[in-house]
């Protein structure tokens, strides 16, 4: 895992970390519970979910040529940090009828770790 850690992180590295927080476990966490679902490459679906580069600060629901469920595409907020974590604790209870079949992160640490990792993938909030 560390090595495909790694790799992610590599694949990143145009974008600057995000300096208050380390995105290393989070790369990790991401590896091991999003990666086989989601890429984090701009514009490149993954195999199941949307890519997820640039996700905090993009309105839900907004990558081109991903099919989307209804509830998903009904949201009218933006994954700010506070929203991801808000989702990722219990995604098919916070979302009813979305498509993310995974179960959450109940660790409130590791939400944390995940979303600093994706925020190396928003440029805008360099
Ligand atoms: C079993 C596959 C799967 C796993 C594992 C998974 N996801 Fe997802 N995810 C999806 C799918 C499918 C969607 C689209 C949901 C919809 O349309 O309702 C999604 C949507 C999302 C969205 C909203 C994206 C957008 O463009 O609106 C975020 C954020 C997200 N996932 C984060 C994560 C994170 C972080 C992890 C790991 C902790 C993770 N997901 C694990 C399948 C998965």
């Amino acid at each position: 895992m560390a090595s495909l850690a790694g790799a992610l992180l590599a694949a990143t590295s145009g974008a600057q970390a995000n300096p208050s927080c380390d995105a290393r476990p989070g790369a990790d966490i991401y590896s091991a519970k999003c990666a086989t679902c989601h890429s984090i490459v701009k514009d490149q679906p993954g195999t199941v979910g949307p890519s997820l580069w640039g996700v905090i600060g993009r309105r839900p629901a907004s990558e081109r040529g991903f099919a989307y469920s209804a509830a998903m595409s009904a949201r009218k907020d933006r994954w700010s940090p506070a929203v991801i974590d808000w989702f990722l604790t219990d995604p098919p209870g916070r979302v009813p009828g979305t498509y993310m079949a995974f179960s959450g992160l109940k660790d409130a640490a590791a939400r944390a770790a995940v979303i600093c990792f994706l925020g190396t993938t928003s440029a805008h909030l360099k």
